[in-house]
C-alpha cells in the first residue's frame, strides 16, 4: 500500500511539471518520471533484495532463486495453489446450491476450468523448477467459509440463493483475478516468459468467468430475486 501511495504521489508533480512547462522543462518532463519508474519497483523489500530487475537472469528457466523477490513470488504461487485446490472442492457445492439450472452449469463450467488452473500452476512450479506446494491461503479459506454462511442463510430453491452464490463467488474471482494479474507482472520482471503466457491463460479463464456471472446475474436471477 505504501509502495502504491508513494508511486502514485511521486508521479504527479511530474505530471504537473510536463503541463506547467513549456520549452526549457522538456528536460525536467524527461527527467522527473525516469526516477519515479525506476524507483517504485526498488521500494519494496523483496525488489530491492533482487538486485536489478531490468538485468534478465541467465539459464534455461531464467530463475532468481538467490533472490528474496523470486522467494516472495514462489510463496504466493503457493498461496493460490492452496486457494485453486480449495475452491476445486467447493465449487461442486456452489453448483448443488444453486437454484438455477444456468447458474449451476457455470459452476460446473469453472470447476473444470479451475481443476485446469492447478495443472497450470503444477507447470509453473516446474518450469520455476520448485517444488509444487500448497500454502494455506487465509483469503480463500475465508471468503469460502462466507460461501458457506451465504447459503446456510438463504433458502433452497429460491433466487436470492442464487444471488448471494453469485455474489460469493464473484468475490473469488476478483481475487484471483487481482492474484494472477499480479503474479503475471512479477513473472514479466523476472523474464519468465513461459510462465507469463500459462498465467494470462489463466488470468483470462477467471476474468470470463467473472463476465459470465454477471450476466446471469443481470439476466434475470436478481430481478426474479426482488420479487420473491
Ligand atoms: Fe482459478
Ligand atoms: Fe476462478
Amino acid at each position: 500500500m505504501a509502495t502504491t501511495t508513494k508511486t502514485s504521489s511521486a508521479k504527479k508533480p511530474a505530471a504537473e511539471t510536463a503541463k506547467t512547462t513549456t520549452k526549457a522543462p522538456a528536460k525536467t518532463a524527461s527527467k522527473t518520471p525516469a526516477p519515479a519508474a525506476t524507483k517504485a519497483p526498488a521500494k519494496s523489500k523483496a525488489a530491492a533484495g533482487s538486485v536489478d530487475l531490468s538485468t534478465k537472469p541467465t539459464g534455461k528457466t531464467g530463475k532468481m532463486e538467490d533472490s528474496e523477490f523470486h522467494e516472495f513470488f514462489v510463496d504466493e504461487l503457493k498461496d493460490i495453489y492452496w486457494a485453486e485446490k480449495h475452491l476445486a472442492k467447493a465449487l461442486p457445492k456452489f453448483k448443488k446450491a444453486a437454484t438455477s439450472p444456468e447458474l449451476a452449469a457455470a459452476f460446473e463450467k469453472h470447476t473444470e476450468e479451475t481443476k485446469r488452473h492447478i495443472e497450470t500452476l503444477d507447470k509453473v512450479f516446474e518450469l520455476l523448477e520448485e517444488k509444487a506446494q500448497a500454502k494455506k491461503c487465509d483469503a480463500m479459506e475465508g471468503l469460502l467459509e462466507e460461501a458457506d454462511s451465504i447459503i446456510e442463510d438463504t433458502d433452497s430453491g429460491t433466487l436470492v440463493r442464487d444471488a448471494g452464490l453469485i455474489l460469493a463467488a464473484q468475490k473469488v474471482e476478483h481475487y484471483e483475478i487481482a492474484t494472477y494479474g499480479t503474479l503475471r507482472v512479477f513473472a514479466e520482471n523476472m523474464g519468465h516468459t513461459e510462465v507469463v503466457e500459462l498465467l494470462s491463460q489463466t488470468l483470462e479463464e477467471e476474468k470470463a468467468t467473472d463476465v459470465a456471472l454477471t450476466q446471469i446475474a443481470e439476466g434475470f436471477v436478481n430481478q426474479q430475486a426482488a420479487s420473491e
